[in-house]
């Protein structure tokens, strides 16, 4: 096992400049996801770390040991692809065993670790077939299976479920969790998909355009979004974002957004200052008419058993609300919402930055 460290990390593709100075503390033992758009530099920096792309600049250590210029081989790591590449004429016990014979481990040894490996990932009982009778999920265990056996100092892992279809994914998800609850093997995995992000990591890192938008606990980075970027990234609905300006006429700074008012304190921004509201869909709360911060037509339900998604409409504004499943939702109704004023989040138009400001209590979420 071991602690990974990135110090001022660069990456240049000619003139491209892909990773831009990434500083990141991969503590032993612990599961970090990277994710980001596509194009974000996820892959590359992975690869940086894995020794199969070359290093631009700053310094690479793990365990304390500076690894620039050490081959792939010398890292000790084991990698997990998208596109995992078994030998088809090998049983499943041999495409998992082959790294093992190839440093000339015993056969009974190798058979040893092979079983173990195929206990943890269940998938005993397909060990004499051959790639080609397995499934797409199948396949991808074994794939993990080799990386097992090796017992590495690390894992690394680039976007290795996005072939799967969906419920395969969520069941390898799981599985993978629970392999690193069980091995406790650093672990970085990349990933486009934030809900996998989130589920996954003890630490995740949030990418864009080769830069660190934001790191820390999955539940943090949600609760308290640094930018509007990773407000809107992360959560599913994603957060809804009303336009405002903040208007101070009155001495008592007010956010207004179509004929709706939100006061605020903290507010040091000019009179007319554009500010953009943000709200996850399951901090709405509805509510009557009289206590609503506002109201908005029903556009679209979309009811799934254990809650419903409302499509809103606020003006031009599309907001979406995850309400409790009520069959008396009706396309076309006016909704009145309300929300708890420390689950409102405001962001600078212009910047996205998040701003330190604060909603005044709200009648109906005192
Ligand atoms: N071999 C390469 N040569 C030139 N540009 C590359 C190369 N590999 C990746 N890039 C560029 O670097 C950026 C980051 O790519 P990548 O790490 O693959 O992104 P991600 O994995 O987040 O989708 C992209 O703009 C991509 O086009
Ligand atoms: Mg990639």
């Amino acid at each position: 096992m071991a602690s990974i460290e990135l110090e001022k990390l660069i990456k240049n593709y000619g003139a491209f400049r892909a990773i831009k100075g990434i500083d990141l503390s991969i503590e032993d033992g612990s599961f970090v996801t990277f994710v980001g758009p596509s194009g974000c530099g996820k892959s590359t920096l992975l690869r940086m770390v894995a020794g199969l792309e070359e290093i631009s600049g700053g310094k690479l250590k793990i365990d304390g040991r500076v690894v620039n210029d050490l081959e792939p081989r010398e890292r000790d790591i084991a990698m997990v692809f998208q596109d995992y590449a078994l030998y088809p004429h090998m049983s499943i016990a041999e495409n998992i065993g082959f790294g093992l014979k190839m440093r000339g481990v015993a056969k009974a040894e190798i058979s040893r670790q092979v079983q173990e490996a195929a206990d943890i990932l269940q998938i005993t009982p397909l060990l004499e077939r051959k790639p080609g009778q397995l499934s797409g999920g199948q396949r991808q265990r074994v794939a993990m299976g080799r990386a097992i056996v090796r017992r590495p100092q690390v894992y690394l892992f680039d976007e290795p479920l996005s072939n799967l279809d969906a419920k395969l994914r969520v069941d390898m998800r799981t599985q993978i969790k629970r392999l690193h609850t069980l091995l406790k093997t650093t672990t970085i995995y990349v990933t486009h998909d934030q809900v996998e992000a989130m589920t996954l990591a003890d630490h995740i890192v949030i990418l864009k355009d080769g830069v660190i938008m934001q790191q820390g606990k999955p539940v943090s980075v949600y609760e308290r979004p640094i930018s509007r970027f990773v407000g809107e990234f992360i959560g599913s609905p994603k957060m809804n974002i009303i336009e405002s300006h903040l208007v101070t006429d009155a001495g008592r700074p007010e956010l207004r957004f179509g004929e709706f008012i939100l006061p605020v304190t903290g507010a040091t921004a000019l009179n007319g200052a554009k500010i953009d509201i943000g709200i996850r869909p399951e901090h709405l709360i509805p509510c009557t008419q009289e206590d609503a911060l506002f109201s908005a037509r029903t556009d679209v339900l979309e009811p799934l058993g254990s809650d419903t998604h409302a499509i809103c409409l606020l003006g031009d504004t599309e907001i979406t609300a995850r309400l409790a499943p009520d069959p008396s939702y009706q396309p076309g109704q006016i909704l009145h919402f309300t929300a708890d004023a420390d689950k409102i989040h405001f962001f600078d138009t212009k910047s996205g930055d998040r701003l330190d400001i604060s909603a005044m209590p709200l009648v109906a979420a005192v």
